[in-house]
């Protein structure tokens, strides 16, 4: 009978000691598992809720260097200050290939001007006076790594400071971002009002644009139009857009269109109310 009782007991004991410890345990698991997740996973929406030191790893430009791809190293990069694990594309990225120039560093700017030659850490992410349309190039590019490759976390520098904070200089990348992705709706929303124009080139006149009954999108309506510049924010390059008779004078006389800074302009040397215009660049 005491026999039993002690081993009651001591069972008793055993469940106690392995009860604590399990509590610990699980403690510890949950906090190890906590920060593997804010350091090595993208935390994308998570970022108001945890501390910024833990929302992903920070990374200075020589730490960066270090993921080259050698000796088993995974191979990382970095797009405006976003650090991501692209060892899963080593056929672009390992040594000798193609796109090896951005490996171990943020070559933002490279990935518009195409220039993969020559690195001048100084400008090499510096994208304030690249044109609108390349911000958003640049934006969309660091979408396909967000969904292709996986996010490791920011590199100190021109986007991020120390603590991992965006910087000012971010934060004014991210307003021309904005500027740029409502001008293109602008466009976009004009180029729906006023259909493109027809388009050829000879060396004898240069370029010739003209307007007619379905010009642009190819659907038959009632006018034809006269073809005007339309320019979005920012951008020297513009489009040709069929506009109709009765608009002319009130886009000619402000020198805009409706929608905020998206500009139809008339071409040079070419009559209010011709039907074709021609040009050289
Ligand atoms: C500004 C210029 C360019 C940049 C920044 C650029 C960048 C890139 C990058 C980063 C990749 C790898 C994408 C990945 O990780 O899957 C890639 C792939 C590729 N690029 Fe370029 N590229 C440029 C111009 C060109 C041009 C001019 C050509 C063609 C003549 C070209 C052809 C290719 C091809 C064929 C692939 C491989 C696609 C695949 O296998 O999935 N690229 N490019």
């Amino acid at each position: 009978m005491f026999g039993l009782l002690r081993h009651l007991f001591k069972l008793q004991f055993l469940f106690v000691v392995v009860a604590v410890f399990a509590g610990i345990y699980h403690v510890e698991i949950r906090q190890v598992l906590r920060q593997y997740s804010d350091l090595y996973l993208n935390t994308a929406g998570l970022e108001e809720a945890i501390p910024v030191k833990f929302q992903a790893g920070l990374f200075t430009p020589a730490e960066l260097l270090q993921f080259d791809g050698e000796d088993g190293r995974p191979i990382y990069l970095a797009l405006l200050g976003s650090v991501f694990d692209v060892s899963r594309g080593i056929k672009h990225y390992g040594t000798g290939c193609s796109y090896n120039f951005f490996v171990g560093r943020d070559a933002s700017v490279s990935f518009i001007s195409g220039e993969f030659e020559n690195y001048d850490p100084e400008t090499a992410d510096d994208v304030l006076t690249l044109k609108p349309d390349d911000l958003i190039g640049l934006a969309n590019w660091r979408d396909f790594y967000e969904k292709d490759y996986v996010y490791k976390g920011k590199l100190i520098g021109r986007f991020y400071d120390e603590q991992g904070n965006p910087t000012a200089y971010h934060h004014k990348y991210l307003e021309l971002l904005l500027l740029a992705q409502e001008s293109k709706k602008q466009v976009e929303e004009l180029r729906s009002r006023y259909p493109g124009c027809n388009i050829e080139w000879s060396e004898s006149t240069g370029t010739r644009v003209w307007c007619t009954n379905s010009s642009g999108d190819g659907k038959e309506r009632s006018w034809a139009g006269h073809p005007r510049k339309l320019y979005s924010r920012g951008n020297k390059s513009f489009q040709c857009a069929c506009v109709p008779e009765q608009e002319l004078d009130e886009i000619d006389a402000s020198g805009k269109a409706a929608i905020g800074d998206a500009m139809l302009k008339p071409y040079d040397n070419c009559a209010p109310r011709a039907q074709e215009c021609f040009y050289r660049v």
